[in-house]
């Protein structure tokens, strides 16, 4: 046998003023969007903003159910509202924001395994990479440049 190495890498924003404007902007969306979770079991709220190329952004925030398993992350909520809005269009950019509801959160959330593997579907059918922020209620926000260094080797329909 041998052994096999992965890199990944990442970029490191110490605070939200070092981001372009155009991702404090999503960011921004993201923390609306979180206000709107419904999180009364778990008390984490998350908010995530997606940009399309056609210009929209697409917020969701995480849904809780009583049946715990019935309820949705915010990635995947804004994800598959933006393939059941705008199935051609492309996402550019994802803002994730996450925090507890109990105490602060400084340290950046990211986003869980189901969601990695919901983006990427999205980043497959497109072709092309999505760059994902994410952060926790204030303090840095994490870079990825691709779902690919968030999630190697992914599953994916081709090999289905
Ligand atoms: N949650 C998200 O919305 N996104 C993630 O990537 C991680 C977890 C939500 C699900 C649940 O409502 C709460 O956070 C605690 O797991």
């Amino acid at each position: 046998m041998r052994e096999l190495k992965i890199d990944t890498t990442l970029f490191v924003f110490e605070t939200e003023s070092e981001l372009p404007t155009d991702v404090i902007e999503l960011m921004d969306a993201a923390k609306i969007a979180r206000l709107n979770a419904h999180a009364p079991y778990s008390n984490f709220a998350v908010g995530a903003a997606l940009l399309l190329d056609n210009n929209q952004v697409i917020t969701g925030s995480n849904q809780e159910n009583a049946s715990y398993p019935s309820g949705l992350c915010a990635e995947r909520t804004a994800i598959y509202y933006a393939g059941a809005k705008y199935p051609e269009a492309k996402i550019l950019k994802i803002a994730i924001i996450a925090g507890s509801l109990k105490h602060k959160t400084l340290k950046p959330i990211p986003p869980c395994g189901a969601c990695r593997q919901a983006i990427a579907e999205y980043e497959v059918k497109q072709s092309t990479p999505i760059e994902i922020y994410f952060m926790g209620v204030s303090g840095q926000v994490i870079k990825s440049n691709s779902l690919e260094n968030l999630l190697p080797l992914i599953f994916d329909k081709s090999q289905l």
